[in-house]
């Protein structure tokens, strides 16, 4: 930690000498406090405003930056500089829960979150990802409904048992994720023993305009590890804060956490065909079918000089998007690219974009001479003088005009309505989440899977019970009929 020297007074916000952090003013020594006290009045007033609004999913988490090495060519798959073979780019990364609020236990089971952005040339690449490589929904009207049943019941502000199962059950194509989260990785040791994952289907553009499917994977070099039930539960009783200790400490000590970026690429036609509907956020490509391409190497080595400048302010968004990479028909994905900067706008203020942590340096002279038609605003910093606001305008400021068609994009076409995908030929919602519970779990991590999902369910009955027992036997029929013997037992 660093301090200013102590010969130096502190000072109002004014920019006035302080007479006193340690006594306020008052009519003699143990008369009143005065109004006229500026700097008692400043100190309680901005105190009372520390906090920013909670992120509403995602608030718990930490963060550092570090670099991104681009180590094999991808470039026949992306022109995207930050994608170059050699490029060397600085990333900021923040790991979180979901569903716990800022204070919440870094050890309780739930998804991970995985944001890296790239500070690249071309502008702040952000792959807001999660430790794991599908999602629990695929139309993004149902996010709220799902967050809120992760989170608080109304009347109590309690978590309950009954209400996420309600949500999941009801929701069958939750059934892949909630495979994973209530296995091994719904509780991974710390932050540098778990992968992370795009989880969509982004687009990849290269420098002749050929297009392809994309998928991230960022795959630990620390080995991935995992927590008990039991651990999980002392350590979230003892130290709150043991993942974001962890990440911080080990950082600290020089020991720098590494991560492999592969991708899988699937050829712009193959969408169509492919037995899976490719923008299906809960569903995954087979490696066979399109096999890892390591494209470098992911290292973080820097903590943050200030938790909430840097991390509580961070604004990361699937729309920060450079050329060379774009978005692809997942609704889900195309729902984030709206929410994000939205959030952010309510969360931090209109102005976020200025703040340091989010300044791109894809800007020539810093934001000063940014030249983006955005105006004004709360805690508006940097701006444009008496450049002219509008466009077209005639007095020489710059302003775009083309008209085509970009690069990233697809072709789309039909009558607008509300629907589900469409359904490719091996879609259904438990297929691939029995995959995952039969062929990648091993009987070890079955057992824990049956006694971590009995745990779940406790206080769950009724109705909901008897869904979450179909749902699981839905998955598969033997571990479905397990947690039904183990839930009739008690
Ligand atoms: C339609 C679906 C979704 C919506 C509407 C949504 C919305 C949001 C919002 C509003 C935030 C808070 C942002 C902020 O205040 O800075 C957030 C955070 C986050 N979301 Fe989502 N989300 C969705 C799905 C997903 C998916 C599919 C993933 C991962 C693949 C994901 C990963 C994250 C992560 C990692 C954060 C924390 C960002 C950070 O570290 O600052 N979300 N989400």
């Amino acid at each position: 930690m660093t301090t200013s020297s102590s010969s130096h007074p502190s000072q109002t916000t004014g920019g006035a000498v302080a007479e006193s952090d340690a006594h306020s003013l008052s009519v003699g020594a143990d008369g009143p406090i005065v109004l006229h006290d500026v700097h008692l009045v400043e100190t309680l007033a901005h105190f009372n405003r520390e906090n920013v609004v909670e992120r509403r999913p995602h608030a718990k988490g930490a963060g550092a930056f570090g670099h991104f090495t681009v180590t094999h060519d991808v470039s026949q798959y992306t022109k995207a500089a930050v994608f170059q073979p050699g490029t060397q780019t600085k990333t900021l990364l923040r790991f979180s829960t979901v569903a716990g609020e800022l204070g919440s236990p870094d050890t309780w089971r739930d998804v991970r979150g995985f944001s890296l952005r790239f500070y690249t040339t071309e502008g702040n690449y952000d792959l807001v990802g999660n430790n794991t490589p599908v999602f629990f929904l695929r139309d993004p009207i149902k996010f709220p409904h799902f967050i809120r049943s992760q989170k608080r019941l109304p009347a109590s502000g309690l978590r309950d048992n009954t209400m996420q199962w309600d949500f999941w059950t009801l929701s069958p194509e939750t059934a892949h994720q909630v495979a994973y989260l209530m296995g091994d990785r719904g509780l991974p040791k710390t932050w540098r023993n778990m992968n992370g994952y795009g989880s969509h289907t982004y687009m990849w553009v290269n420098a002749a305009g050929e297009r392809f499917w994309v998928k991230y994977h960022f795959h630990t070099q620390q080995g991935m590890e995992y927590l008990s039930n039991e651990e999980a539960a002392t350590i979230a009783g003892q130290d709150a804060d043991y993942h974001r200790r962890d990440l911080f400490e080990s950082i600290e000590r020089g020991d720098f956490p590494k991560w492999t970026l592969s991708v899988q690429i699937m050829p712009y036609e193959d969408a169509k065909t492919y037995r899976f509907n490719p923008f299906d956020l809960t569903k995954t490509w087979s490696k066979q079918d399109y096999p890892l391409i390591e494209v470098g190497e992911l290292e973080l080595n820097q903590n943050p000089d200030n938790y909430f400048a840097q991390i509580e302010q961070a604004a990361f968004a699937p729309s920060n998007i450079v050329p060379g990479i774009g978005f692809s028909p997942d609704k889900m994905l195309l729902g984030r690219v709206f929410a994000y900067a939205d959030a952010q706008r309510y969360r931090i203020g209109s102005n976020f974009h200025q703040l340091p942590v989010n300044q791109p340096i894809a800007v020539p002279g810093g934001q000063e001479s940014a030249n983006h038609y955005m105006f004004d605003g709360q805690m508006a910093f940097y701006h444009s003088g008496d450049a002219p606001v509008y466009a077209p305008n005639s007095f020489g400021r710059p302003y775009s005009d083309w008209q085509g068609t970009p690069a990233e994009t697809w072709e789309a076409d039909g009558e607008i309505l509300r629907s589900a995908n469409t359904l490719h030929a091996e879609d259904d919602d438990f297929g691939q989440a029995g995959t995952l519970v039969r062929e990648v779990f091993d009987d070890a991590a079955r057992d824990r899977l049956v006694e971590t999902v009995t745990g779940a369910l406790t206080g769950v009955t009724g109705e909901v019970l008897a869904r979450a027992i179909w749902y699981w036997k839905s998955i598969d029929p033997t571990v479905g009929a397990r947690i039904e013997a183990n839930v009739n037992a008690r």
